[in-house]
């Protein structure tokens, strides 16, 4: 990262370290225990703290399943022996779902959700091929990585 990103950071930081230390010259006081409550006043001898921001709830599309449509077009090559290579519209649904910036959802192939809506059970070698195989421009093994393990 640039120094420029990261001054801000630690001014910032040092800045709220600075203010939870009762100051010498103020008067005596309680450290902070408590959290701010935002509407409330202040009350001087029991400063409080001001709650670190909560993170930012990951962003996945709500529902999946319709992403994954796109790629039913893939089911034959998934699951079925006899046939050697995804077709193209199969390879087109694959990456769609990529492009309709649901990206996470692949997170639903790798960890085999996907399955789900296939007749017969998918073959997970040919899945992870399927980037390879689709010309896609990103791995799904590199994907799977920032999955959970245990998504329901
Ligand atoms: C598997 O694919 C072959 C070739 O496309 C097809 O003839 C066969 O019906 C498929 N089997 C199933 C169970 O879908
Ligand atoms: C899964 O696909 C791979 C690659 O096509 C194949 O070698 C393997 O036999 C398949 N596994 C099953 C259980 O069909």
């Amino acid at each position: 990262m640039a120094p420029s990103i990261n001054i801000p950071i630690a001014l910032l930081i040092a800045f709220t370290a600075m203010s939870l230390q009762p100051s010498p010259s103020a008067a005596f006081s309680f450290p902070p225990i408590v959290p701010c409550i935002p509407g409330l006043p202040r009350i001087p001898l029991f400063p409080c703290y001001e709650p670190p921001p909560q993170p930012a709830p990951p962003k996945e599309p709500t529902e999946c399943r319709s992403h994954l449509m796109n790629m039913m077009p893939c089911a034959g090559f998934l699951t079925n022996t006899s046939v050697t290579a995804p077709s193209a519209t199969c390879c087109d649904g694959f990456t769609r779902v990529a492009h309709e910036g649901a990206a996470i959802c692949y997170c639903r192939v790798v960890n085999g959700d996907i399955g789900q809506l296939f007749p017969a059970p998918m073959n997970f070698t040919r899945m992870f091929a399927l980037d390879t195989a689709c010309s896609a421009p990103f791995q799904l093994r590199a994907l799977a990585k920032h999955c959970d393990t245990g998504a329901p």
